[in-house]
């Protein structure tokens, strides 16, 4: 597939079967987001693959009891070291997570696997229940796993509304 054609393809991701996902496939998911871009190439992400029954469940409560996280057989959580601000004035670990997330739900939605963008989650309780750092700035959370839904499209504005010409 082209990458529009993924582009195309993807839809946020809420229903999943309970079939593992092959070991192949999360390696070259965790592989997109390793190769993304980044602030001055530092790299100051974690990736958290979560597959353990009980810690996604506890994912999920984190997630404001988005409960679908635990029906997942897997989630990722993109957290970064630092905090660091850019001169523009924006968060780099921000930015860099949001590249690599990007990435990684394109490399999944190529090889098969949904997946959905959490923004509605309490920090602390994700690393107090993953038992990871409090120094982490966590940046996004997403469940993976096959999908028991296609959703339609969700709408989009048109390029005439979006699209400043100067
Ligand atoms: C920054 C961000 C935060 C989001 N947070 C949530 C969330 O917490 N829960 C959820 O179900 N969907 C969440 N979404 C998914 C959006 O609702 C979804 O992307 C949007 O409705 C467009 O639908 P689509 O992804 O199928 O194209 C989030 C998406 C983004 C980009």
């Amino acid at each position: 597939m082209s990458v529009l054609d993924v582009i195309r393809k993807r839809r946020s991701i809420r229903k999943f079967e309970s079939r593992n996902i092959e070991q192949e496939k999360l390696d070259s998911i965790i592989e997109a987001g390793r190769l993304a871009p980044s602030a001055s190439n530092q790299q100051s992400w974690k990736f958290v693959l979560v597959t353990d029954k009980r810690n996604l469940i506890e994912l999920a409560h984190a997630c404001h009891d988005q409960m679908f996280v635990a029906e997942a057989p897997a989630a990722i959580v993109v957290c970064s070291e630092d905090n660091r601000m850019m001169s523009c004035g924006q968060s780099a670990a921000t930015i860099d997570c949001s590249i690599a997330l990007s990435f990684m739900i394109l490399e999944a939605t190529d090889l098969g696997i949904g997946a959905c963008w959490l923004g509605s989650f309490d920090p602390e309780q994700v690393k107090e229940v993953l038992d990871l750092p409090k120094t982490y700035t966590v940046v996004a959370v997403s469940p993976l796993g096959y999908p028991a839904e296609i959703p339609n499209p969700r709408p989009r504005k048109s390029v005439d509304q979006i699209l400043i010409r100067r």
